[in-house]
């Protein structure tokens, strides 16, 4: 799976929604997390994220690691949608995610 990292917190450019075939990026409160098992690894968001918030999963920067598990376990209450559009805005973000200070880009 791809996954989505520090540099997207309060930011959300939203580019990489648009981008996704499979519909498979989800927009929480504070960042947008992708489904670990709806992601079809096609990689199209990647070079789109103007901050490069987006990694594969093996490629996921040391400091941000965490972040593999906060796009996983973010979707532990909501099972697979199987598309973040009809969902909209989630209201919650992981409890990491939640606890960060106001991130400034
Ligand atoms: Fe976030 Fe980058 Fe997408 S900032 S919303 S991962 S385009
Ligand atoms: Fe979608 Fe990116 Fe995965 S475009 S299928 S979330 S690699």
């Amino acid at each position: 799976t791809y996954v989505i990292a520090q540099p997207c917190v309060d930011l959300k450019d939203l580019a990489c929604v648009e981008e996704c075939p499979v519909d498979c990026i989800y927009e929480g409160n504070r960042m947008l997390y992708i489904h670990p098992d709806e992601c079809v690894d096609c990689g199209a968001c990647e070079p789109v994220c103007p901050v490069e918030a987006i990694y594969y999963e093996d490629d996921t920067p040391e400091q941000w690691k965490d972040y593999y598990t906060a796009n996983v376990d973010f979707f532990t209450d909501l099972g697979s949608p199987g598309g973040a559009s009809k969902m909209g805005k989630i209201d919650k973000d992981h409890q990491f995610i939640a606890a960060l200070p106001l991130q400034i880009h």
